[in-house]
């Protein structure tokens, strides 16, 4: 099939190029003519696990191509995928300014009839309006289909092409044939391909990434009732995940989910809700636990030390907002470098891949390491802010000589209770048991049997 996508950010870009994997011709499309430029020269804009062997091999085998023309990429397309940004604006609500105005460009275009597929995150009701402005600006038969993506940032390729589900938001018969059609080679294991109207597709999307922020967040709550009460999170976790109804994922407590859609996705559903008269309490209680959840490494700190934090030094391991992506937008640990900073300590962050876009925050306000050894150099403490592999088991005999102290706030439990003891560390976690120094070890053992 060929196929326009229109938008090259991190969703068009998986897309297209997973697209192009299973045999489709591919053409990208994005006003920013620098990005277009580096990336028919060959060089991919992200960094996503996986992604760079897919989009070399697609371009060398003329799949995947890269324009700044929309006209000719949808001359040639009979399907078109639109993959824009829908930043919140000013009150939480979804921008569609980007999407409309695609909308507008493309009806003005088209010759014969297209498939026209929303992948952003759109409030629900956008189709409808894009159906609108199709007969608005064209005579030319169109099916308008919502289709969500939900690519988790560092899987997303394995997402995109094994996804657990595949939702088509269609009521033309029309449009259903060429888009399973178009997905069939996705769900060969047997994944299903649910359609349904437009608007519960739509409010799906919405439905799923607010209902795993909820579950983030009600575990969050629970660990800082653990750290009250003198409870063990991972037990509580182990306990509660076992039963099927509920699921062991996405019930890691830390300190607050990040990222580019969780938060945005959260709030916009509350907007949502709000222009129906709808006051949906949970989400909002959501957003504000969350928000919190943010402070709670920080308040760990200074509670240790005290609010003056002058003269100390201390690394941060992690900046992105999640492991095997160097996204750092919303990222807890921006929130965690701002308040040190504020408290006048010094920063050497490290950071597989986020370095660069801390950086663009940042500037020389902190120091950045090459690795976590060197971050940890002469520091009074180290915090933990992102759960990558290479910091779950590090050289501890290393560490230990590198680090004034050894104190660590970890907000992803990365290490055993047990192993930080037999080191002698202070190690602060998040709804775990404080291990204290070494003379108040003795009598945390009773808790931990
Ligand atoms: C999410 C959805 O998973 C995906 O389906 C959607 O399309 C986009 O939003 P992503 O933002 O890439 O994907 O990250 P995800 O792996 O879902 O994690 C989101 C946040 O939740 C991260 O900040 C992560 O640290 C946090 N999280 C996740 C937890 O704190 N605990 C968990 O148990 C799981």
């Amino acid at each position: 099939m060929k196929i326009a996508v229109i938008g090259t950010g991190y969703v068009g870009l998986v897309t297209g190029t997973c697209l192009a994997e299973t045999g489709n011709h591919v053409t990208c499309v994005d006003i920013n003519t620098d990005k277009i430029e580096k990336m028919q020269s060959g060089i991919l804009p992200i960094y996503e696990p996986g992604l760079e062997l897919l989009f070399h091999r697609n371009i060398s085998q003329n799949r995947l191509t890269f324009t700044t023309d929309l006209a000719s990429a949808i001359d040639q397309s009979q399907i078109i995928f639109m993959a824009l940004p829908t930043p919140p604006n000013g009150d939480g609500a979804a921008d569609l300014s980007f999407i409309l105005g695609a909308a507008k460009d493309v009806a003005g275009l088209i010759t014969d009839y297209k498939v026209i597929v929303n992948k952003s995150t759109v409030p629900v009701g956008t189709a409808e309006k894009v159906k609108a402005i199709f007969k608005q600006y064209t005579h030319i038969e169109v099916d308008v289909v919502s289709n969500p993506e939900f690519l988790r940032e560092g899987v997303a390729v394995e997402d995109f092409m094994k996804p657990d589900r595949v939702v088509l938001g269609t009521v033309s018969e029309r449009a259903k044939k060429i888009m399973s059609d178009l997905y069939a080679p996705y769900v060969r294991q047997g994944n299903p391909i649910l359609f349904m109207d437009e608007k519960s597709s739509e409010l799906t999307k919405y439905a799923a990434n607010s209902f795993l922020a909820t579950k983030i967040t009600f575990m969050n709550e629970i660990a800082n009732l653990c750290e009250l009460v003198g409870a063990d999170v991972d037990s509580v976790r182990k306990g509660i995940g076992s039963d099927e109804r509920i699921g062991k994922r996405f019930l890691f407590p830390g300190i607050g989910y990040g990222g580019s859609c969780f938060p945005k996705d959260v709030q916009a559903l509350v907007k949502a809700s709000d222009d129906y008269a709808y006051d949906f309490k949970i989400l909002k209680s959501v957003i504000e636990v969350n928000d919190s959840q943010k402070t709670v490494l920080i308040d760990k700190v200074i509670k240790y030390y005290g609010d003056d934090l002058s003269g100390k030094h201390f690394a941060l391991w992690g900046l992105a907002f999640k492991p095997e992506t160097d996204d750092i937008r919303e990222a807890p640990s921006l929130y965690i470098i701002k308040a040190l900073l504020s408290k006048g300590a010094t920063v050497t962050v490290f950071d597989p891949e986020g370095s660069e876009n801390t950086k663009a925050i940042f500037g020389d306000k902190i120091s950045y390491a090459a690795n976590a050894y060197e971050a940890v150099k002469g520091a009074d403490a180290l915090l933990i802010a992102t759960e990558w592999s290479v910091f779950r088991n590090p050289d501890f005999d290393q560490i230990s000589v590198l680090m004034k102290e050894r104190v660590i706030f970890d907000g992803r439990n990365l290490f055993n209770l047990d192993k930080m003891i037999d080191l002698g560390y202070y190690y602060n976690s998040i709804g775990r048991h404080l291990i204290e120094k070494a003379e108040d070890i003795a009598k945390l053992q009773p808790v931990r049997d």
